[in-house]
Parts: structure tokens; C-alpha cells; sequence
């Protein structure tokens, strides 16, 4: 009898320790390691020197340090969080994806990026090589396992490596292991960042494309000095802060219904906007922030230029995809200590013009850039993967206009910010400088 007890004892306590010693992700790996356990992105230069290079050039790299996430992070998230009980968490939270390690280690909040700590190695090289899988269904919100020491896991079996360990990891290959930071949601449950899910509704998860596929392309060289050649996967993370990314990312084409109308008749002009670059919808990510916009002129054979407003297609919440004279963003009055802020200017480009965008709405229903502050979402109105969008332009023409060529021209922009909340909030001019993506031009003949 004794001895069963004792057996039951020792099971039990098996069964504790094994409980014990499950691995911690998310939130409550906060805290849970030291700053010694990661190695330094500079130990791995000596032999990766090329893809260390490519990383430092890369987002990842400044995911702590880049002007832009120091603002908001200083300014808007760590005031809001000592405010507002709600979001008390993203004072740690930001940091689960912007500079992991200095989460897990439970620096809370990290020093300035001016002060030079560790924690402005952003999402590093020891970091994502020693991410062994996720805790929970769905990837999202730092939920990654991290389990740092000698053993590196790679896209490659059986590596030799004189400096740690080396393994085979389906995890880093997959797009789930992108997920754990590409995939958010808000303190009010809603999916504020949906990158990962957006990709797994579209064309391309069902015919295996990952995210690795298009950000980090594999090219012939060496993944260490020593090492022979190989196709080995480029480290430039390369998004919308890269010209080359977004160049093209979506196609326009353009054209009339008719190509010869009188002097007093009406044009109509049908715009296709189609995403065949892109493994999600655009914009994706921080879609709080983005803004991408069409816009459509015409120019008479005199030379003079009209604008020409979108045509409404009726749909519930489309105000927010058509730009207007409108306030929006007054919840950044409580981080930044304004009572009664009467807000910005909502998108800061003609009125008028399509809006491809989905809006973020804070507790109060109003438009925020806050993305933790977020409790509902609006009209989603991005262009997914491999879909086409068509807007439709109608236009009287003027009474004066001179017989002959009209030509038509639709430019599609991109900013990463919001132009009124980045001049407001004194973000460089880089971040809201509006991008052409794409253009097309057509034409009609005007008759007597
Ligand atoms: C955001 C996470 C992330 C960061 C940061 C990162 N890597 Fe990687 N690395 C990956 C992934 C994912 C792969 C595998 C891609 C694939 O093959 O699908 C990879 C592949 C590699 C490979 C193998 C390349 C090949 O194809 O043979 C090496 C070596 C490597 N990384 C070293 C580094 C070094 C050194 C750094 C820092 C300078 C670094 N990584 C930073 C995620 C990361
Ligand atoms: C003294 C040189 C050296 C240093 C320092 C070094 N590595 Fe390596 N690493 C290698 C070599 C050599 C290989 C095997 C390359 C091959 O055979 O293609 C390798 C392989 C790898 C792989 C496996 C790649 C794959 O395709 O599966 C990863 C991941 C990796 N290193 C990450 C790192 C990280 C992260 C650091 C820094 C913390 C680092 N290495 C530091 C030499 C080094
Ligand atoms: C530890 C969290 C983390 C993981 C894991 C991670 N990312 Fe990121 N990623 C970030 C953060 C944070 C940023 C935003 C950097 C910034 O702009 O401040 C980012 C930015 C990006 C960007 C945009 C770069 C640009 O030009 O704006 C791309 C593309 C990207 N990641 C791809 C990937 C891919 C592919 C993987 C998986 C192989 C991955 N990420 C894994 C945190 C992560
Ligand atoms: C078929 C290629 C393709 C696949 C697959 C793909 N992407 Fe992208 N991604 C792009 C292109 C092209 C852009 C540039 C357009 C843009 O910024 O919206 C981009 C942009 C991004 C951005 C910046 C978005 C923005 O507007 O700020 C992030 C972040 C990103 N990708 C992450 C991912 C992640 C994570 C996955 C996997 C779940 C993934 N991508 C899969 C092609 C791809
Ligand atoms: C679950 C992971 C995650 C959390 C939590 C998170 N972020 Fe991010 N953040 C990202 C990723 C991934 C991107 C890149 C998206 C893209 O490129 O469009 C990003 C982008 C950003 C950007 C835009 C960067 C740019 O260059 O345009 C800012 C600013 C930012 N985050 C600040 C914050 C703040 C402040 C918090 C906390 C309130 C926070 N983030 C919480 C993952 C996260």
C-alpha cells in the first residue's frame, strides 16, 4: 500500500514538473530570460558576413530604432498604456515583435534608441534562429517558443558550423513562424494586423507559396564564408519600405466606353486595378497608417486639366474609401496629454479620389491610427491577392471644351503614414511621401 502511495507521489509529481517545464510564449514569457542568453548580431558577421549585411539594411534591423516606431512607441503607446488600464499591456506587448529579446528578458520599457542598448538589435539573427515553434492554434502576438543556446535552426540539414549547432527546422521555413509577429491583435480582440490570414484565405497558400517565397527569395552564393556555393535565402525582408517592392505591386489599366463622344455628351471611363504581385491584400501590415489612392485627370486639347471625382458605388461605409474634408485621430489627444483634441485632417489627398484602405475605429467609433486602440473595424476596401478592382469615372464635359484629344491619366499613390498625422506628430518626411505605384493613360476624341 505504501508503495502505491509512493508511486502516486512520484507520477504526480512527474506530471507537475512536467507542466513546469512547458515552454513559455507570449505574454508570459515576458521577463523570463537574460540579455546573456542571445548571442550578438555582430558573432554571427565573422562568417555570414553577407546576409549580416543584407539584415542590416533589411526592416528587421530597425524594427526598435526606425524614427517612426520611436515616436509612436514613446509618444502614443508607453503614455496611452500608463493612462488607459485597457491597454496597460503594450507597454511590454510593442516589444514581443519590435525588439524580442529585450521582452523576453522583461525590459519594460527599453531605453531609448538613442542610448545604444541591446534592445535596438530589433528582431535579430539569434532571435529567429532560435525560435523552435508557437504555443496555441493560431500564430499571432509574439506567441512564438524561444529557446536560445548553441543549437541554430536553419532551412538546411546536416550543416557543419565550428561555432554552435546546427538543425533542420520545417518551423523557420513556414509561414507560421512569420506569423507569431505578422499576425495582431488588438487588447479589444480584433484583428488588428492579418497579414498571415489574408495570405491563408488567397490563391497562394493553396498552391504552397510562403511568405519566404517573396521576401526572402533564394539566390545562388555562400550562407558562410566558408561554405560552398548554394542557393541560400536573401535576408532584405524587402516590403513597403522598398521602392522596388512596390513598384508595380498592383496593375492599372484604363479605357473609355466609348472613344468618340459630341461636345455636349458624357465620358466614361472604367479603371482595373489588379494585385498580381502581391501573397496578400494591399496594403497589408500596418494598415492603420497606409493610404493608397487613385487619381484621375484629364487634359483638353488646349492643355487644361480637370480632376475627376470617383464614381460612388453605394456601398455600407464607402464615405471612408472616398476622400473628404474630415476630422479623424482624436485619440491621440489622451497619450499626448491634449483635452478636447479636435483631430486631423483624415487623409490629406484630393477629395474626391478612391481610397483603398480598411479603417481602424478606436472605443468612441472614431478613425485611429492607434492600432492597439482599436475596437472595431470598417469597410474593407484593400485590393487581395491576385484580385481586380474596377472604378468607374463619369464626366460631363465642360461646356467650353475645345473640339479634338482629351487624354486621360490614373495614377495610383502609396504612403506609408498618413500625411497629417506624420506632419503632426513630425515623423521625417520619408514615411508620408507619396509613391507612384503605377499608372495608365487613355484617351477619347471630342466632336463639334
Ligand atoms: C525574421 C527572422 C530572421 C532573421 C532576423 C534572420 N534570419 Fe536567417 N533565416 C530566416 C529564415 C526564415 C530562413 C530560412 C528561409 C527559407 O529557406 O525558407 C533563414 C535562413 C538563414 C540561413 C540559411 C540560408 C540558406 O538558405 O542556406 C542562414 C545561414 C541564416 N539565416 C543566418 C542568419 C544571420 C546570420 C542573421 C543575422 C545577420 C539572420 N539569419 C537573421 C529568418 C531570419
Ligand atoms: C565561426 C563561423 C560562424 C559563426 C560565428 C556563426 N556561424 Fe552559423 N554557420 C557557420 C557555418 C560554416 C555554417 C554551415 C554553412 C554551410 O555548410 O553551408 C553555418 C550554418 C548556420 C545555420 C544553418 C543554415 C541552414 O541552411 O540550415 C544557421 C541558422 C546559422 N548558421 C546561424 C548563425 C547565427 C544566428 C549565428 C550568430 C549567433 C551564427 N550562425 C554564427 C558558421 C558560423
Ligand atoms: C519577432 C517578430 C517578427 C518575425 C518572427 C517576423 N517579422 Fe517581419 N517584421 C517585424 C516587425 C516588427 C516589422 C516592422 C519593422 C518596422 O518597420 O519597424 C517587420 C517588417 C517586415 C516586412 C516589411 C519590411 C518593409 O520594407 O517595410 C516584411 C516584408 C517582413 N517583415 C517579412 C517577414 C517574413 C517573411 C517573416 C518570416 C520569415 C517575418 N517577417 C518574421 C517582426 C517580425
Ligand atoms: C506572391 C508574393 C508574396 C507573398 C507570398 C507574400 N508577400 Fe508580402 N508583399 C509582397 C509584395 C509585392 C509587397 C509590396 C506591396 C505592399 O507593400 O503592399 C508585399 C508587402 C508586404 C508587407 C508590407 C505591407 C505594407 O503595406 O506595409 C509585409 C509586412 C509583408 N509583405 C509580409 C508578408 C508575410 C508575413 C507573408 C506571408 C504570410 C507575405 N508577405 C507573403 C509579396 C508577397
Ligand atoms: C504581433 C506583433 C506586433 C506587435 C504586438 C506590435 N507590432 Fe508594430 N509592427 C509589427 C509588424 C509585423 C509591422 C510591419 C507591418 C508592415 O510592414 O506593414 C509593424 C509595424 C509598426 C509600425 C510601422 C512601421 C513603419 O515603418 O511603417 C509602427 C510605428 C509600429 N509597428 C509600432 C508599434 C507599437 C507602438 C506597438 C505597440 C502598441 C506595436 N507596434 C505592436 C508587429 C507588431
Amino acid at each position: 500500500m505504501r508503495r502505491v502511495l509512493w508511486l502516486l507521489l512520484l507520477m504526480f509529481g512527474f506530471l507537475n514538473w512536467g507542466s513546469a517545464q512547458e515552454p513559455l510564449a507570449g505574454d508570459e514569457a515576458l521577463g523570463s530570460r537574460k540579455y546573456q542568453d542571445y548571442e550578438k548580431p555582430e558573432a554571427c558577421k565573422s562568417c555570414h558576413d553577407n546576409i549580416y549585411e543584407q539584415w542590416t539594411q533589411a526592416m528587421m534591423s530597425q524594427a526598435y530604432t526606425h524614427h517612426w516606431d520611436e515616436i509612436e512607441y514613446f509618444k502614443l503607446a508607453v503614455p496611452h498604456a500608463e493612462k488607459d488600464e485597457m491597454v496597460a499591456g503594450v507597454k511590454a506587448g510593442c516589444n514581443g515583435c519590435h525588439a524580442p529579446i529585450s521582452f523576453l528578458v522583461g525590459d519594460v520599457p527599453p531605453p531609448k534608441p538613442e542610448e545604444n542598448s541591446r534592445a535596438n538589435e530589433s528582431v535579430s539573427c539569434d532571435f529567429c534562429h532560435t525560435v523552435s515553434g508557437f504555443k496555441g492554434d493560431v500564430p499571432f502576438n509574439y506567441n512564438y517558443i524561444s529557446t536560445p543556446g548553441r543549437l541554430k535552426y536553419g532551412p538546411k540539414p546536416g550543416l557543419k558550423s565550428p561555432h554552435h549547432d546546427t538543425q533542420e527546422s520545417d518551423f523557420i521555413k513556414s509561414p507560421e513562424f512569420c506569423a507569431t509577429c505578422h499576425n495582431e491583435k488588438s487588447p479589444y480582440g480584433v484583428w488588428v494586423k492579418s497579414t498571415y490570414l489574408e495570405w491563408k484565405e488567397g490563391p497562394y497558400s493553396k498552391q504552397g507559396v510562403v511568405c519566404q517565397d517573396c521576401h526572402m527569395p533564394k539566390g545562388w552564393g555562400k550562407n558562410a564564408k566558408m561554405s560552398k556555393e548554394d542557393l541560400v535565402a536573401q535576408h532584405l525582408f524587402h516590403g513597403a519600405h522598398d521602392p522596388g517592392k512596390l513598384a508595380g505591386a498592383i496593375e492599372i489599366r484604363m479605357n473609355p466606353l466609348e472613344r468618340e463622344v459630341p461636345y455636349d455628351g458624357t465620358v466614361v471611363l472604367k479603371v482595373q486595378l489588379f494585385n498580381g504581385k502581391c501573397g496578400h491584400k494591399v496594403p497589408s501590415g500596418s494598415v492603420e497608417d497606409r493610404i493608397m489612392w487613385l487619381h484621375v485627370t484629364a487634359t483638353d486639347a488646349n492643355g487644361k486639366v480637370y480632376h475627376l471625382p470617383v464614381d460612388k458605388k453605394g456601398f455600407e461605409g464607402e464615405e471612408y474609401t472616398i476622400a473628404a474634408d474630415v476630422l479623424a485621430y482624436q485619440d491621440m489627444g489622451l497619450p499626448l496629454g491634449i483635452p478636447d483634441f479636435k483631430g486631423l485632417p483624415r487623409d490629406g489627398v484630393p477629395v474626391g479620389d478612391r481610397i483603398f484602405r480598411m479603417p481602424y475605429f478606436d472605443p468612441q467609433g472614431r478613425m485611429t491610427i492607434m492600432q492597439w486602440n482599436t475596437k472595431s473595424l470598417g469597410v474593407d476596401y484593400r485590393i487581395g491577392p491576385r484580385e481586380t478592382k474596377i472604378e468607374t469615372y463619369t464626366w460631363t464635359l465642360p461646356e467650353d471644351i475645345p473640339a479634338g484629344k482629351v487624354t486621360f491619366k490614373a495614377e495610383l499613390f502609396y504612403q506609408r503614414l498618413v500625411k497629417p498625422v506624420a506632419d503632426f506628430l513630425k515623423v521625417p518626411e520619408e514615411e508620408s511621401h507619396p509613391f507612384l505605384i503605377n499608372k495608365a493613360t487613355t484617351w477619347v476624341e471630342v466632336y463639334e
